[in-house]
């Protein structure tokens, strides 16, 4: 049977951007739902300044309590976002096993998540690999702005290839492309992983949709019939930069789960379990989540 990994971000990418501020209790029982939903694959919270991403600054609390509880596996993948050395050496003090770097592939939407310029960015990863190394840490990369940027505009397909290849050489086990904006559609998507994946090994990309524009899963089949099998989602939708204005949530974990089952690919969740997760997690974040399948289930078989 054909398979993806789904890598869920909701307690990073979902969280981060919410003015709601789950205690670490409540984030520790999301997680412990997710992973009984089947969840192996997830970001746990991010190592990046508190000043910046209030909603991260519980990271190193969770991640202990995490370790402690009834539910770590040290097979699991429990990655946090590290934007630099001080945030690789918190990581290292909290013990991971896998961090996310990420870059820009827009000038103006580096400076304002990271405040520094892209080939800044570069140098300040450096350290970081050093790091993970010598503490044999996983390192994952994310690309943002691949598509399309919010100051910008449109972004040229030839910079983002060699910026993922930058990316990929310097070490990083996947590239995941993102459409941070949600702004991206089928022929763009086609086109830009036709040629990545002339420059990087299909296997070592990723896809990274957020779902402002209704397009997500359109792209993530479009990727998909491309080779890639590795997605990021976020249960019930949850989620945005808080630093790329105009951009909702990522693509939710569920509406990826119905359309996989519906196509035989086995992503090993349960969707049952995650709408039922998606009902206990609504009341909480104070609305509505966007996700469409979270909302109504899988169709009840009819009575004969
Ligand atoms: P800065 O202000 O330029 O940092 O921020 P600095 O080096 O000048 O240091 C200023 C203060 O921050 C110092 O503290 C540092 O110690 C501290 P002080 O001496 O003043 O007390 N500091 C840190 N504290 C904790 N953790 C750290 C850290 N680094 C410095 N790692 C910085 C630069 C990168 C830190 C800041 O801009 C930042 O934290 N940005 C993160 C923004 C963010 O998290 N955005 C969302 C995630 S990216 C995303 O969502 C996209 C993605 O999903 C893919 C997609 O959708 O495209 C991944
Ligand atoms: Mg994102």
């Amino acid at each position: 049977m054909k398979s993806v990994k789904i890598v869920e971000v909701g307690l990073r990418d979902g969280l981060q951007n919410e003015t709601t501020m789950l205690s670490v209790d409540q984030r520790l029982v999301l997680l412990k739902k997710l992973i009984e939903a089947g969840v192996t694959h997830f970001e746990i919270g991010a190592f990046v300044s508190p000043e910046w991403v209030p909603q991260m600054s519980v990271t190193a609390d969770l991640i202990g309590k995490y370790y402690s509880s009834s539910v770590y596996n040290k097979k699991f993948s429990a990655s946090v976002l590290v934007p630099n050395e001080k945030g690789m050496r918190l990581a290292i003090e909290a013990g991971v096993k896998e961090v996310a770097i990420f870059a820009s592939c827009s000038e103006t939407f580096s400076k304002k998540n990271i405040n520094c310029t892209i080939d800044e960015s570069f140098e300040r990863f450096k350290p970081v690999i050093a790091l993970a190394k010598k503490h044999k840490i996983k390192v994952r990369g994310y690309l943002s702005t691949c598509f399309s940027c919010p100051f910008e505009g449109a972004i040229s397909q030839k910079k983002v290839i060699a910026i993922a290849r930058r990316m990929f050489k310097l070490g990083v086990y996947e590239v995941s492309i993102g459409d941070t904006i949600g702004a991206a559609h089928v022929g763009e998507v086609r086109t830009l992983f036709s040629k990545l994946k002339k420059a990087i090994p299909i296997k070592n990309l990723a896809g990274h949709f957020h779902d402002t524009r209704g397009q997500a899963l359109a792209n993530i089949l479009a990727a998909y019939d491309l080779g890639v099998r590795t997605f990021d989602t976020s249960l019930g939708g949850l989620g945005g930069c808080p630093y790329a204005p105009g951009a909702s949530g990522n693509v939710a974990t569920e509406d990826v789960v119905y359309m996989f089952e519906g196509m035989k690919v086995k992503t090993g969740l349960k969707l049952d379990k995650l709408v039922e997760l998606n009902q206990w997690l609504q009341p909480l974040m104070n609305h509505s989540l966007p996700s469409k399948v979270g909302r109504v289930g899988r169709l009840k078989p009819l009575k004969k």
